[in-house]
């Protein structure tokens, strides 16, 4: 749709966690001005969600050296060496500068020095964390206070709908679908030559998931939209330890955070064993995919619907002074993790790939970033340790907004991005994408379960596609059964959530074996004819 309004900037941040609010204050630091906009409120988004903590070198005796075995370990073949390297020799950098910014991480009360955790694959204690358990809440709070100090524009309620490009293909902006935002609302455009997608993940593609309700997938669809390539996207992270709410649970459901297991948590089966003895060395605190595979396994065994984390031996003064969010997240729903064991099973958590960039988190797009979770830098590959997000966030934002300040750019007019993203999708839609790609595409694959996950979803474009051509011969869709969505921000998740998950069971069909997250059962084992990366870009007409 055409913009209504427009606003002038030099680069448009999209979306407000750790990645975007960091890489805004960085571009206002070097002169540029900056506008951010986000879906919901400033504060809304996975970041603040986030529990365990940010990992970086920051312990005696540890080293970036270190820190990166345990990322390609944990990567399991496909990270890209180079990516890590930036990331964990810039990481604890990055973490004082955002100290610096106002961050209060947990110090020792004598010594004054950071308290460092551990999680799954990191063979030291490297995890730094905030309010005990409440890490994501703190580095949010400290950034956007820093961004209204620094008076950075914002536009929130803003869900981005596509990306505008000059006549050589060059970014000019994004349109924006605004709601409620006085002299800004309804559908606009923010025309900046640079462009960085920091808008999360799409952990909502799945029923379960510990991500937001915002995180949609919009990024990564907007991106495929613009024609930027996209990679990796089959490696889905399931938590191991998500609350198990029963097994109809949908949305949001509450992390315990890997954390829990640093400190000395067990996870055990039905009959109070410990299953993952043995299993690895480092036993509870193995890299994420194989202690949710140990944990998918065993409820097979039993016939269980999930497993428990034993964490009893705390005492109620360890649960209250270092995890007071889980304890009350676990209390709400009626467990007390000081007497009782806590009920947890995996569910979807993460999106190792998303929207490919270079080291300096250059889209194929010229003037096109991505960072965060969005973004497939290359330094999670097939799985990534626990705790490097929020750090990758920091780092690459940083790399991009030095990118954008040394190269200034003028696109010419925008032309292209003003047509609609395609067949919009009614909103009831969402759950039945959810279902199919739980049921499809989860946590264990087959080309069986894929293969009827991708007829499924065919059949909703399919559909989606008739109802447009519909509405675009004039009928309303009233007496014949056709509904017209209404454009606004469900439909648009719905269509985003629809083309994301195209993809990503087009890509976790291809990949014909086991590796990190992607855990096929028809393909069990690693094959290393696949120790490469699938990436997808949508043709011209916008077709898979
Ligand atoms: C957790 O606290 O377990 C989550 C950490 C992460 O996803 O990196």
């Amino acid at each position: 749709p055409a913009p209504g309004w427009t606003v002038d900037a030099d680069v448009v941040v999209v979306g407000s966690g750790v990645a975007g609010l960091t890489a805004a204050l960085r571009c206002t630091a070097a002169g540029l001005r900056t506008v951010v906009v986000t879906k919901a409120r400033l504060d809304d988004g996975s970041t603040r969600w986030a529990q365990g903590g940010i990992a970086a070198a920051l312990g005696d005796g540890d080293t970036p050296e270190q820190h990166l075995d345990d990322t390609l370990v944990a990567g399991a073949g496909l990270c890209d060496e180079e990516a890590v390297r930036a990331l964990v020799t810039e990481g604890p950098d990055a973490v004082r500068r955002l100290i610096d910014t106002g961050a209060l991480f947990d110090t020792d009360p004598e010594s004054g020095v950071i308290q460092l955790t551990r999680e799954g694959g990191h063979h030291r204690r490297r995890i730094a964390h905030a309010g005990g358990d409440a890490t994501g809440a703190e580095i949010s709070r400290a950034l956007v206070e820093a961004v209204r100090l620094a008076s950075v524009r914002t536009i929130e309620n803003a869900l981005v709908l596509d990306l505008l490009t000059d006549a050589d293909g060059r970014t000019a902006g994004v349109t924006l679908h605004v709601m409620g935002e006085g002299q800004h609302d309804g559908v606009g455009a923010v025309l900046a030559p640079a462009v960085v997608l920091a808008t999360g993940g799409m952990g909502q593609v799945f029923s379960a998931t510990t991500n937001p309700s915002v995180s949609t997938g919009d990024g990564v669809a907007l991106a495929l939209r613009a024609g930027a390539e996209v990679s990796d996207l089959e490696f889905v992270q399931f938590h191991p330890t998500v609350l198990f709410l029963g097994a109809d649970a949908e949305g949001q459901q509450p992390l315990v955070s890997e954390a829990v297991r640093g400190e000395g948590a067990h996870l055990v089966d039905a009959d109070g064993v410990r299953f993952m003895l043995g299993q690895h060395e480092l036993a509870e605190l193995a890299p994420r995919d194989i202690v949710a595979k140990g944990i998918m396994r065993r409820m097979r065994e039993q016939g269980a619907e999930h497993m428990y984390l034993d964490a009893r031996h705390f005492g109620a003064a360890m649960w209250e002074s270092r995890f007071p969010t889980i304890l009350a997240a676990c209390r709400s729903h009626g467990i007390d993790p000081v007497t009782d064991p806590i009920p947890v099973a995996p569910a979807a958590h993460y999106a190792s790939g998303g929207v490919r960039t270079d080291l300096h988190g250059r889209t194929t797009v010229p003037g096109l970033y991505a960072c965060g979770e969005v973004a497939c830098t290359g330094v999670h590959g097939a799985n990534r340790l626990a705790s490097n997000s929020l750090l990758e966030g920091l780092v690459f934002a940083e790399r991009i907004a030095e990118d954008i300040a040394a190269h200034p750019a003028s696109p010419g007019p925008a032309v292209r991005g003003e047509e609609a993203p395609g067949p919009l999708l009614d909103p009831a839609t969402r759950i039945e994408i959810q279902r199919i790609m739980t049921a499809g595409a989860g946590v264990l694959r087959s080309a069986e379960s894929l293969d009827h996950a991708a007829t499924a979803l065919e059949a909703l474009y399919r559909s989606a596609a008739a109802e447009a051509d519909h509405r675009d011969g004039g009928d309303t869709g009233d007496g014949d059964g056709a509904k017209d969505a209404e454009p606004g921000v469900d439909a648009w998740e719905a269509t985003n959530l629809l083309l994301v998950s195209r993809v990503l069971v087009a890509a976790a069909r291809a990949r014909e074996e086991t590796r990190g997250c992607h855990w096929r059962e028809d393909r069990p084992d690693r094959d290393d004819d696949w120790r490469r990366h699938l990436v997808v870009r949508l043709t011209p007409d916008r077709t898979l």
